[in-house]
């Protein structure tokens, strides 16, 4: 029988093949928690176990914060079916889906494969997707009779366990060992058209031959726009690479698809990838004032921020009605100084250049609430992990200078793994090797007119298990501030082992206030970020502990899934957001992420990502790229410098958008702006195309006849009281009403 695999650009590594040559091992698993060598053994009796489900994390099944060590059984037949229907009869492969954190995986008592460590040092900590090959003769394997499969994990922080999509065990087959690798940048040609490569490789030294088919398809009506088949030969270290141009199609996204047929097998492996498309248009040369209206600071404290904007080089910036104290740098458009005087200051900021002048009414408000926007940076967690340097914060810095600055951005912060083993000998905090000056770094990000964050837990370790601030907290903030931190991320970890077991609201909020008093005595405006996942129900107590952001949610993922959960789930803590306070629903997931020393592009498609940057900005939502900033691409590069979103979630009223329609295949969010617009998402959450009306009548929006497309930068022409727009699969249309 032909066998088929799929990979999606969803998850690329989602293989589906025609069942008959594989066994799901999706349901039937026990659990418990602990560890016993005796759980490996297949005599073991695990009847009293608990059940457990392997598509989610055993947080979610009943054993919230749970760290350590867990087993997974499961018994099961092995039919040698599979081996006689197999092309390649020499290999089986279990496929574990993601393990979370590391694991030794037990067949029938014998260990047929490890991954990461069990001793709990982080850095040999292996979260991620996990497949283990073994020989088909291999004596572990009982064929035709029952067998038992034990998976030993550990699990160093955070989610826990098994999950993920793919659970199964299969004959290996030739298209195993190959890769479609889609992974290259696409380029926009001068004449819109785009072109990218992709490759085909293996490890294996058998020579591949077969035919690769190339389609392109209107995601909307299904057909084949344009389709080539070529012939491939290729094998270890030597790849066969395609490279494709498409010449200028209308702005939206096409489905590519790569079809590789194996020649000798007949095996047939699938990738898909959707063609980016950017919106945004590109600044002109005349100057333009971008980001929020207004900026707070308390007084006394060192104030920086720089004027945000594009147009033609060089630019001179002059401020009207600046406080006293501040002083505007008229080449670089950055103020500093320090206001003594609490009190709002009208402002006009002018920028001028070769191509003509522009003025923006600003108001810089001195008292006791900052971050009256929501922050707007890049952490580097989603890029890199725990393997976060100096070198990779620099770039990050100089890559914001660059590029982005102009529209806003500016904050830099140093997720965990900055943190040496050890404190000083008097207790205080220092950086790792991988930090070997952070003052002077911190000195390099203010010189750019950037702010620097850095990250700590309450609790004795943090998530990744470096030191914590527990029982140090007035020490450490002070620290921060002899650095020059402008931004503090505080993440609960740990914190469980030396609080209440079943915490009560007092202690959640008991770390925050601690550390919130040790950074009151700091003579300097840290933002406060609280990050402990939402627990007791956060956003109904974060402003008056005096967080500026906490993260209502678990750790985001580059998936739809991930990404779509999280974002139209923002209902319930959505009243409490105001100026100097937001929900967090963690950093973004656009561009090259990895977590670590790999990044990939984002498996969200051109389309989520729109939708994902859209939603962010209506949940007036901390914007934190979580990017590898030294290799942003023009489509990335276009979903963050639209200054017209960035306007809807910087917009001074700080308001969170509402879930105003919600139905099986789309819904509909709208924000109030300061202005009197209404901000509106009318997003796609089906699989396909949708043409969604919005009434403009009767309603919130009656009486809003000026439409703009935000993201295009134009407005619509409509009639009637009635908007009707298409709408891509996982899409979104963001428009600005105004009367
Ligand atoms: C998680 C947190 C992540 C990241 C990580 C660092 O708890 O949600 O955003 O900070 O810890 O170890």
């Amino acid at each position: 029988m032909r066998k088929i695999f799929i990979l999606t650009s969803l998850t690329a590594a989602l293989f589906l093949k025609a069942a008959a040559q594989e066994i799901p091992i999706e349901n039937g698993w026990q659990f418990a928690r602990g560890d016993s060598s005796q759980w490996a053994s297949p005599a073991y009796n695990d009847l009293k176990w608990q059940h457990i489900e392997v598509n989610k994390p055993w947080e979610e099944q009943g054993y919230p914060n749970y760290d350590g060590f867990g087993w997974y059984r499961l018994h099961f037949m092995l039919p040698s079916s599979i081996k006689e229907k197999a092309f390649l009869k020499d290999s089986i492969r279990i496929n574990l889906g993601i393990v979370d954190d590391n694991d030794e995986v037990y067949l029938n008592g014998k260990l047929i494969g490890e991954y990461g460590g069990m001793g709990g040092d982080i850095k040999t900590s292996k979260y991620g997707p996990r497949s283990y090959t073994i020989a088909a003769n291999n004596p572990a394997i009982l064929w035709d009779k029952e067998n038992v499969l034990a998976v030993r994990i550990f699990d160093t922080g955070g989610a826990g366990g098994l999950y993920g999509d793919k659970h199964s065990i299969s004959m290996l087959s030739l298209i195993d060992n190959v890769t479609i690798n889609t992974d290259g940048d696409f380029y926009f040609e001068e004449n819109e058209g785009i072109s990218k490569t992709i490759y085909l490789s293996t490890r294996s030294n058998y020579v591949y031959k077969g035919k690769l088919n190339f389609k392109v398809t209107d995601p909307e009506t299904n057909t084949d726009m344009r389709e080539a088949t070529t012939d491939v030969v290729f094998t270890a270290g030597k790849p066969f690479n395609y490279p494709f141009t498409i010449d200028k199609l209308p702005k939206r996204s096409y489905k590519l698809s790569y079809i590789f047929t194996e020649e000798r097998s007949h095996d047939i492996m699938v990738k898909t990838e959707s063609t980016p498309y950017v919106l945004t248009p590109y600044p002109g040369a005349k100057p333009r004032i971008n980001g929020a209206d207004v900026y707070g600071a308390r007084p006394g404290n060192p104030f920086l921020y720089m004027i945000p904007a594009t147009g033609r080089k060089p630019m001179s910036y002059s401020a009207a009605g600046l406080p006293d104290g501040l002083k505007l740098d008229s080449r670089t458009g950055i103020i500093t100084g320090v206001v003594a005087q609490k009190g709002e200051y009208p402002v006009v900021f002018t920028v001028h250049n070769s191509a003509g002048t522009k003025t923006k009414k600003f108001t810089i408000k001195i008292g006791d609430v900052i971050g009256l926007t929501p922050a707007l940076g890049w952490n580097s967690w989603n890029a890199f992990g725990l393997t976060v340097n100096d070198q990779k914060a620099r770039v990050a810095a100089k890559t914001m200078t660059d590029k982005l600055a102009a529209h806003g951005w500016n904050y830099i912060n140093i997720d965990d793994g900055w943190e040496a083993p050890q404190r000083t000998a008097s207790g205080e905090i220092i950086p790792n090797q991988k930090f070997p000056d952070m003052k002077g770094l911190t000195g390099y990000v203010h010189s750019l007119g950037l702010k620097m964050g850095i990250y700590s837990s309450p609790g004795p370790r943090t998530c990744g298990g470096y030191l914590g601030s527990w029982q140090h907290e007035d020490q450490d903030a002070k620290t921060y501030g002899d650095w020059g931190i402008d931004y503090l991320k505080y993440d609960w970890c740990s914190y469980s082992e030396v609080t209440n077991p079943s915490p009560t609201l007092a202690d959640y909020k008991k770390p925050y206030q601690v550390m919130r008093t040790s950074l009151d005595k700091i003579p300097r405006d840290i933002m406060f970020s609280f990050c402990q996942y939402g627990m007791g129900d956060v956003w109904k107590w974060g402003a008056e502990v005096g967080g500026n952001s906490w993260r209502s949610t678990g750790d985001i993922e580059d998936t739809w899934k991930s990404m779509s959960t999280i974002g139209f789930n923002q209902v319930a803590d959505g009243p409490y957001a105001q100026p100097g306070h937001f929900n967090d629903p963690d950093m973004l997931v656009v561009g090259k992420v990895g977590w670590g020393d790999n990044q990939r592009n984002s498996r969200l498609s051109p389309d989520e990502q729109y939708t994902h940057i859209s939603l962010w900005s209506l949940l007036s939502s901390p914007l934190l790229i979580g990017c590898d900033m030294g290799k942003l691409d023009r489509f990335t590069l276009g979903l963050l410098t639209n200054d017209e979103v960035i306007a809807i979630d910087q917009d001074a009223l700080g308001k969170e958008a509402r879930q105003a329609i919600k139905t099986d295949n789309y819904q509909v969010w709208i924000k109030d702006l300061e202005d009197g617009g209404k901000a509106v998402g009318v997003f796609n959450t089906s699989d396909k195309y949708q043409t969604i009306t919005l009434q403009l009548k009767d309603n919130e929006l009656g009486g809003y006849t000026k439409i703009r497309n935000v993201w295009e930068q134009k407005y619509i022409i409509t009639s009637g009281t009635n908007y009707t727009t298409k709408v891509a699969p996982h899409g979104v249309v963001l428009v600005k009403l105004s009367k």
